[in-house]
């Protein structure tokens, strides 16, 4: 736990760096703001631009990132920006530094670490994340390129039998010890651990699952010497697998996600920035626009970190041609999600 001191002159660098980091991270979670998460792995984004009938590579994937990241008048809704090793890298039309142009528009550039999940050795069907070797000097080269926080992504499996002790704790391990890394060096880390959708689990078992994980992995946390207030989490919300026959409302969706994490997730961690995981666009607002418009009192922001219920639709847009229309589609999305913070979205702002 922090112990905050009362006077500058006792402050030390230590004190100094986390008092940098508590601030980048309630900035990234400032009201009516959250994250753009635009960090697609090459083989992720050059599926979905197949998918789309774009032909994948280095310049159209830089081509549809950086025409979203031009479009006029988002700031007031996205904080921060997630990108890939090949887009930090890459420059705006006019040749500006991908990172350089987001800070110059007052949008933190975060960077993906990981490298990706893995098959766990022993435990058919479940991953582990990879990246811990040589990450140091990663996060070190990515702060100096302008990245001021990061995400590393777990992926947990439900099924029969899964997820096992051993992915659970593995997945807990690595994520305690790459929050670490990421806080020495100045990055403000995301922790994620995502309990996947793809199933046909209840809602309880989400619930429980999800607590499992949460719970190992703030535990871990702990081991290492994660300093709680310098941290975001990203977590799915508690939600019935996608094969589940009985769904729920999108209340008891928003009652039991608050629920959950109120008994799971230290009070002094600043915010909570979902993923949506595969739910729709709308379903994503309004299960965020629900649990903000709610009694509970909890002590963290409530925001999102979204990638597909962000840009779905502009990602579709951009393919058939319309540099506008995909910017006017995530504006849109932007925009909804925004008011979701503070429980003003309603259906009708939708057509
Ligand atoms: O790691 C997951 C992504 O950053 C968020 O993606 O909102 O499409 O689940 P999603």
């Amino acid at each position: 736990m922090v112990s905050f001191l009362s006077t500058f002159s006792s402050t030390s660098v230590i004190d100094m760096d986390r008092e940098l980091l508590e601030k980048t991270a309630m900035e990234l979670v400032a009201p009516g703001k959250g994250i753009l998460a635009a960090d697609e792995s090459n083989g992720t984004m050059s599926s979905r631009l197949e998918a789309v009938g774009v032909e994948p590579s280095p310049e159209t994937r830089r081509s549809y990132r950086t025409n979203i990241f031009s479009t006029q008048g988002y700031e007031d809704a996205i904080s921060g920006i997630i990108l890939f090793d090949e887009t930090i890298r890459q420059s705006m039309d006019d040749g500006t530094p991908i990172p350089e142009y987001l800070a110059s528009r007052g949008i933190h550039p975060g960077i993906k670490v990981d490298t990706g999940a893995k098959d766990l050795a022993n435990h058919s069907g479940e991953k582990i994340t990879e990246g811990l070797d040589g990450l140091r000097e990663r996060c070190a080269e990515y702060f100096r390129m302008g990245a001021r926080f990061a995400k590393w992504r777990a992926v947990i499996k439900i099924g029969d039998g899964l997820p096992s002790d051993a992915n659970i704790s593995t997945n807990a391990h690595a994520l305690a010890r790459y929050a670490s890394i990421c806080q020495e060096q100045g990055l403000v880390p995301i922790i994620e651990p995502e309990v996947l959708m793809e199933g046909d689990h209840d809602a309880q078992t989400c619930y429980d699952v999800t607590a499992r994980i949460l719970d190992a992995t703030f535990d871990e946390c702990n081991v290492q010497g994660v300093h709680i207030p310098g941290a975001l989490l990203k977590p799915n919300m508690t939600l019935p697998g996608k094969d589940c026959s009985v769904q729920g409302s999108r209340e008891m969706a928003a009652q039991m996600t608050v629920d959950c994490l109120a008994s799971h997730v230290p009070f002094d961690l600043p915010g909570i920035v979902f993923l949506s995981g595969g739910q729709s666009d709308e379903d994503a607002t309004a299960h965020l626009n629900l649990m903000n418009a709610m009694d509970n009192e909890h002590p963290w922001q409530l925001s999102y970190s979204y990638g597909r219920a962000l840009l779905a639709h502009a990602l579709q847009t951009w393919a058939s041609g319309s540099n506008e229309e995909s910017q006017q589609a995530f504006a849109h999305r932007a925009k909804m999600n925004s008011l979701a913070r503070s429980g003003d979205w309603s259906v009708d702002l939708e057509v």
